[in-house]
């Protein structure tokens, strides 16, 4: 039987999604809550990833080698790379990388070690289904989730993107190191800090993965002040809609 996990990258978002299950237990290992129960017909186990790669993949491990899930699906923010991303446009996964990965000269920098790849694909159904969840919301009207106000504040007209997602412990917000990630990494859409961690737990384990982020930011000099309102006003409500209707889909 599916048991699909579900991690955010910050713990109102993934409150939101709490909120969606049914027949609810709690567990706590490792300080972290894991909130098992159902959405609709579907088990699903739903946990706060915490930030970075270290932290996400203490969960991501938890959420695999002690609650059995099947399936595992992050979801959170980024910030935009490739120009063209607007704040509150959707990021779904095709590959993931590290880009503060760097074991130069022993091996080229990216590529992990004893993996021989630099990027990680994720799984195509999962990220299909994904990606049909957020068309499905964008078609709807993200006015049914999103207040007025939200939408004119951040000036909201949502894109969907499948793409590149890049990770590592920086929160980036400067031209230069903006510039740097993307002269590199000429393909990647946008940066955060937890998801090729993900995938590289998914990828030992072999267990199907995907990543949905909402970019918050621009990841310049620009890169929002506001980002907790963003995260409250929007993002959360992103969450709870994508995950709602990834289920529905399932
Ligand atoms: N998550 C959201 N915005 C980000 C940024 N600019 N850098 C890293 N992680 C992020």
């Amino acid at each position: 039987m599916r048991n699909i996990g579900i991690l955010g990258a910050m713990s109102q978002e993934i409150d939101e999604v709490k909120a969606l299950l049914t027949e609810k237990t709690i567990v706590n290992i490792a300080n972290r809550e894991f909130v098992v129960g159902k959405i609709g017909n579907v088990r699903c186990v739903v946990a706060f990833s915490k930030w970075g790669k270290v932290a996400a993949t203490i969960t991501a491990t938890l959420l695999i080698q002690e609650f059995g899930v099947t399936d595992l699906i992050f979801i959170g923010t980024a910030g935009a790379l490739a120009d063209g991303l607007k704040v509150g446009d959707i990021v779904v996964s095709r590959r993931l990388v590290q880009h503060d990965l760097d074991a130069r000269p022993i091996i080229p920098r990216f590529e992990l070690p004893l993996l021989n790849r630099v990027y990680i694909g994720s799984d195509f159904e999962l990220s299909e289904l994904a990606g049909r969840a957020v068309s499905n919301l964008l078609e709807k009207g993200i006015e049914h989730v999103v207040g007025e106000e939200a939408i004119k504040d951040f000036n909201l007209a949502p894109k969907l993107y499948f793409g590149d997602i890049a990770s590592g412990d920086q929160f980036i917000n400067s031209d230069e190191k903006r510039q740097e990630i993307l002269g590199l990494l000429p393909e990647v859409l946008c940066v955060e800090m937890e998801g090729a961690a993900v995938a590289q737990v998914c990828l030992e384990f072999n267990t199907p993965f995907t990543v949905i982020r909402t970019i918050s930011d621009t990841a310049d000099h620009n890169a929002r002040v506001d980002f907790g309102k963003f995260i409250v006003e929007v993002a959360n409500a992103y969450s709870r809609a994508i995950i709602s209707e990834i289920i529905r889909l399932v």
